[in-house]
This record gives structure tokens, C-alpha cells and sequence, in this order.
């Protein structure tokens, strides 16, 4: 099948990220958002990103040609005519399943629906539509327009040429996608949560200070980002909610949130979002420690 116009769902930092590569790689975009202001946000971070690109010369149109093929919409009546739909609304089933159930009546029957969630189960969201066997999984990681890897996931309904197509649609954007199943936490999640959730344990266990741990795992195994960073780079409400999902899916220890996690979470220190999390970014460009 042939995709020519991309339908995204969700301007925030996933959404609007994809919905850049889509653009930049020379599809047609539509944006779906609730709100106007939220396509506002969301396209002001699009501008800034393709400036930065244009500037040092790696995309290959001018910036206004890549930003001029996508378009905002709050009306998902419009979303018909998409070839692909890629979800990256809030982390919730619930919200996910009636955004799609609605979908399906509107966007064209062989259209491929995929989430971009990052521990939600594809096959339950996808049961909630009457095309499960057009639904994967396309898993992008954050920040969208430089990481370079895309989880392709498949489901035990998807049908072998929709999975092809998302994997081919996945390379045109210029990323590696991966072949992965519908297992929560996919590949990446699988191994990096755990690994997070470890570092807090260790400080927890006195093993080493914030910064003493992010310059062991950065410049001892060449990591761009040491965990507490990576942690704050995410979002720790997010980490906090893959945890759970996680927990629930495999009961086992490693994937459980230690409490200086839970505690950050509740005091509502979510991370670089929030200014403050196992860092204080008062100055962003000198992130200070913080000990607890
Ligand atoms: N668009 C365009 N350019 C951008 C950009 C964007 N969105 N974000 C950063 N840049 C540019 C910067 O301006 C900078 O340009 P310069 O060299 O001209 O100054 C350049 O990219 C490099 O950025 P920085 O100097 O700020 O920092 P780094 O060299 O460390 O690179 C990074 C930034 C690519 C984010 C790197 O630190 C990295 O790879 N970190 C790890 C990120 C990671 O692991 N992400 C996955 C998280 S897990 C996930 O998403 C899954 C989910 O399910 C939880």
C-alpha cells in the first residue's frame, strides 16, 4: 500500500516530533490536537527544531517547504483521507481506545492505525476497533527528530503486510526500526526501566551520590546521558506510570518503583518539566543536584 498522508494524534512532544519527521521526510500531515493552543505549542516547537536543522544544513528543503506540508486540526472528521494514523495522546487505555473506536467510523477502512505508546497494550487498544489486523505498534523515542530508532510492534492480530508496511513507513522517515512484539515495556523499555530503577536503588543504598552515579554510567560505559538525567530528560510522572504498567504486567521486582521515585512524583517534581526533579534546572544550562 501506498502511504501518502500521515494523520497524527497529539501536538504535544511525541506528536509534534513525529509529525516533524513525517513532514521533513516529505509527507502530508494532518495534526489532530483538542485545542487550538495545543497545535500552537506544539508547531512553535516544530519551527524552533527545523530551524536548528536548517542552520546546520541537514535537511535538504528549506525549513518554510517542510513546515508548509503540515497542517492542525481540531476536527478528527478531517483525519478520512489519512493512509496512516499515529497516536501520541496522554498514557491512558481508556482515552486511547475511544479515540480510535472513534476514528474507525471516520478514517478510510485500509488506512493503518498505529500507538506510539510506550507500555500500553496494542492488542487491547487495537480491540477496541473493528480493524485489528491493520493496528502496530510505532514506538519513537524522545527527542523524536534525533533519536534514530522506531519499535515496529506487532500484535497476535496483526496482519503480515500491515506490520511490512509500518516497517517500511518506519525507514522512510530515516529512522532504524526494530521488530518487536506486543510484550509491555517492548525492547527498549524492557531493559532501560529496569536499569533506571536500579540507579535510584542504588543511591537510595548510599552506593553514590547524583552526579557520581551519572558520570560513572556516562563516561564509564559511554552513555549520552546518565540515568538521573535521562530520568529527569523523561519525565519522571512517565517513568513513575511505565513502572506501574510494567509491575502489573511481569510482578517482579525489578520493574516495582523504589520510594524516592514515588515521593519525587508526588511532590509533583516530574523532572526538566517541572524545573525540578533529581536536578534543579533554575539555570537549565547548569542543572544542580539535589540530595535526599
Ligand atoms: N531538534 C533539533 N535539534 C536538537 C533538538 C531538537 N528537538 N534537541 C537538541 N538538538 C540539538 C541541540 O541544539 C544541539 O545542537 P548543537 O550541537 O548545535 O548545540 C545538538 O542537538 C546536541 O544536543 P545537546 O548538545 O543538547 O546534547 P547532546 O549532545 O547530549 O544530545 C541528545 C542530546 C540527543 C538528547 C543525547 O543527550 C541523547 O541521546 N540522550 C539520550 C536520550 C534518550 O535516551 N532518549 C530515549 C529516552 S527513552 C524514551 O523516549 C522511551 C519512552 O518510552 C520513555
Amino acid at each position: 500500500m501506498t502511504i501518502k498522508k500521515v494523520g497524527v494524534l497529539g501536538c504535544g512532544l511525541m506528536g509534534s516530533g513525529i509529525a516533524q519527521v513525517a513532514a521533513t521526510a516529505g509527507y502530508d500531515v494532518l495534526v489532530l490536537e483538542q485545542e487550538q493552543r495545543f497545535l500552537d505549542k506544539g508547531f512553535a516547537g516544530i519551527e524552533k527544531s527545523l530551524a536548528k536543522f536548517a542552520e546546520k544544513g541537514t535537511i535538504k528543503e528549506p525549513a518554510e517547504t517542510i513546515r508548509g506540508r503540515l497542517k492542525g486540526t481540531t476536527d478528527r472528521n478531517v483525519m478520512a483521507q489519512c493512509d496512516i494514523v499515529v497516536e501520541a495522546i496522554i498514557e491512558n487505555v481508556e482515552e486511547k481506545k475511544k479515540m480510535f473506536a472513534a476514528l474507525d467510523g471516520i478514517v478510510k477502512k485500509d488506512s493503518i492505525f498505529a500507538s506510539n505508546t510506550s507500555s500500553i497494550s496494542i492488542t487491547e487498544v487495537a480491540a477496541a476497533t473493528k480493524r485489528p489486523e491493520r493496528f502496530v505498534g510505532l514506538h519513537f523515542f524522545n527527542p523524536v527528530p534525533l533519536m534514530k530508532l522506531v519499535e515496529v510492534v506487532r500484535t497476535i492480530a496483526t496482519k503480515d503486510d500491515t506490520f511490512e508496511a509500518a516497517f517500511e513507513f518506519g525507514k522512510s522517515l530515516g529512522k532504524v526500526p526494530v521488530r518487536t512484539s506486543d510484550k509491555t515495556g517492548f525492547i527498549v523499555n524492557r531493559l532501560l526501566v529496569p536499569y533506571l530503577l536500579d540507579a535510584i536503588r542504588a543511591y537510595e543504598e548510599g552506593v553514590g551520590s547524583i552526579p557520581d552515579i551519572d558520570n560513572a554510567m556516562k563516561l564509564g560505559c559511554g552513555y549520552p546521558m546518565g540515568p538521573f538525567t535521562l530520568l529527569d530528560f523523561v519525565g519522571l510522572d512517565t517513568t513513575y506510570y511505565i513502572t506501574h504498567v510494567m509491575f502489573d504486567e511481569f510482578k517482579e521486582r525489578r520493574f516495582a518503583s523504589p520510594p524516592l521515585l514515588k515521593r519525587l512524583v508526588m511532590a509533583g517534581w516530574y523532572g526538566r518539566k517541572t524545573g525540578k526533579g533529581f536536578y534543579d534546572y533554575a539555570d537549565p544550562s547548569n542543572p544542580a543536584p539535589l540530595k535526599f
